[in-house]
């Protein structure tokens, strides 16, 4: 075992709490959603009970209406913001009252490929799984358009992209409540500023003002919005649940999820830009497509979706993108003047994005590219350390140090360059 595998399993093992994984210490001190499903791949490397376990805690907070959400307060923790109280969902255990990038069920699939044969357990996961989705389905996308709704950008996973500055610039400020922590912990350069976190909490009292009420926050919140990012993974997770369907036997279901696949799948092209000539964000609320290259624009790989055409655009893309980077992939387009190779989800590589990035190319068969990232992600880590995000010119380790899911990528790519 190298160093830095036996490094990656510790630094997991101390992020551990009660059988699940916060993200980072003082930073992030709770379960999140998308974190603890790559942790739990990540886990399944070297303990496959310890990995089933995390996914158990995970499905845990899902809401009674299927909700997965982004973050389950399993114990109180006064060191951030905003915490249980903010958000009173009202559920045992307490959770934040949104969701995030839908990854676990294709993390579950991934399992399986590699092995997972606990028939009772796989069963429970995939009725878990398919409430899930089909609570996007019926709260996320009301008139059936087949676009799925973010209601925040925390639901994207990507807080502070460029993507989500229009719409934001949209609400005014007001005085609101804001107690931040993180700023105290971590370099403000890398962080979302002040006015950011005003537009965060004014969606935040609004959601809650309309009772958490999809449908009402649809057509009255401050923010829904399309993002590619979630589109692309919710079509690659229904592709994988359907494979999970077909494993464990489940007919009854495989039409409903194949409507889902083929509406979300032809929903993605509305998300294309053809005077941009890219996959791009879509402001629901305001009609209106964002102009800008995010990491999320080339999930559509990872969706497998996009005609000839689209694709050859997107390539002409990520080649462009390629140039002006050492390291690959930034979370932003780097020719662009929003391009900020520090600051949070405006420039910086994000390990997790990378694993997802790769595995689209694969799918693709640009194998030159996912070789790319898979070495780049790698070399970022053995050469800088287990950071949150890392600087796509120079490599530097930014913001939490010791987290947990660019430890569990470093155990994914690992072992799976050792299996080749
Ligand atoms: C930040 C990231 C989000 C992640 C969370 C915990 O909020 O933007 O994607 O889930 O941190 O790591």
């Amino acid at each position: 075992m190298t160093d830095n595998i036996e490094k990656a399993r510790k630094i997991i093992k101390n992020n551990n709490i009660d059988n699940y994984t916060i993200p980072c210490k003082k930073l992030y001190p709770f379960q999140w959603n998308w974190d603890s499903a790559f942790s739990a791949l990540g886990i399944y490397t070297y303990d496959k009970d310890r990995a089933l376990l995390e996914l158990d805690m995970l499905f845990k907070g899902q809401w009674k209406n299927g909700m997965i959400p982004q973050i389950i307060f399993h114990r109180d923790d006064p060191g951030y913001f905003p915490g249980p109280d903010i958000w009173d969902s009202k559920t045992n255990p307490k959770t934040s009252c949104i969701t995030q990038p839908p990854v676990v069920a294709s993390i579950v699939w991934k399992m399986v490929l590699l092995g997972l044969r606990k028939k009772e357990k796989m069963e429970e996961y995939f009725k878990k799984l398919f409430k899930y989705h089909q609570w996007f389905v019926n709260n996320r996308d009301p008139y059936k358009q087949g676009l799925i709704s973010i209601y925040h950008p925390w639901e994207s996973g990507r807080d502070n992209s460029p993507d989500w500055d229009n719409t934001l610039n949209n609400i005014a400020l007001k005085p609101v409540f804001i107690d931040r922590k993180d700023d105290i912990l971590i370099d403000e350069k890398m962080r979302p500023t002040n006015n950011d976190y005003n537009k965060y909490m004014q969606i935040v009292y609004k959601c809650k003002e309309l009772d958490w009420d999809n449908l009402l926050i649809y057509d009255k919140g401050l923010f829904n919005v399309c993002d590619p990012g979630v589109q692309f993974i919710f079509v690659r997770a229904c592709k994988d649940l359907y494979k999970l369907a077909i494993f464990l036997k489940k007919d009854e279901y495989l039409n409903t999820i194949e409507n889902w696949i083929d509406r979300y799948s032809d929903g993605c092209d509305k998300l294309w830009n053809s005077e941009f000539n890219s996959y791009t964000t879509y402001d629901i609320k305001e009609n209106k497509l964002c102009y800008g290259v995010s990491c999320a624009s080339l999930l559509y790989a990872y969706a497998d979706v996009g005609s000839i055409e689209q694709r050859k655009y997107m390539k002409e893309h990520s080649n462009r993108i390629l140039r002006h980077c050492n390291y690959l992939f930034p979370s932003w387009d780097p020719s662009s003047n929003k391009f900020d190779k520090k600051k949070y989800w405006r420039g910086p590589i994000w390990c997790i994005i990378n694993y997802l990035l790769l595995n689209g190319f694969n799918n693709i068969g640009d194998t030159y590219l996912a070789d790319k990232i898979r070495e780049n992600t790698i070399k970022l880590i053995d050469r800088n350390g287990f950071f949150e995000y890392y600087d796509p010119i120079n490599g530097k380790g930014y913001g939490g140090n010791n987290f947990t899911w660019t430890a569990a990528i470093y155990l994914i790519l690992k072992e799976e360059t050792l299996n080749q």
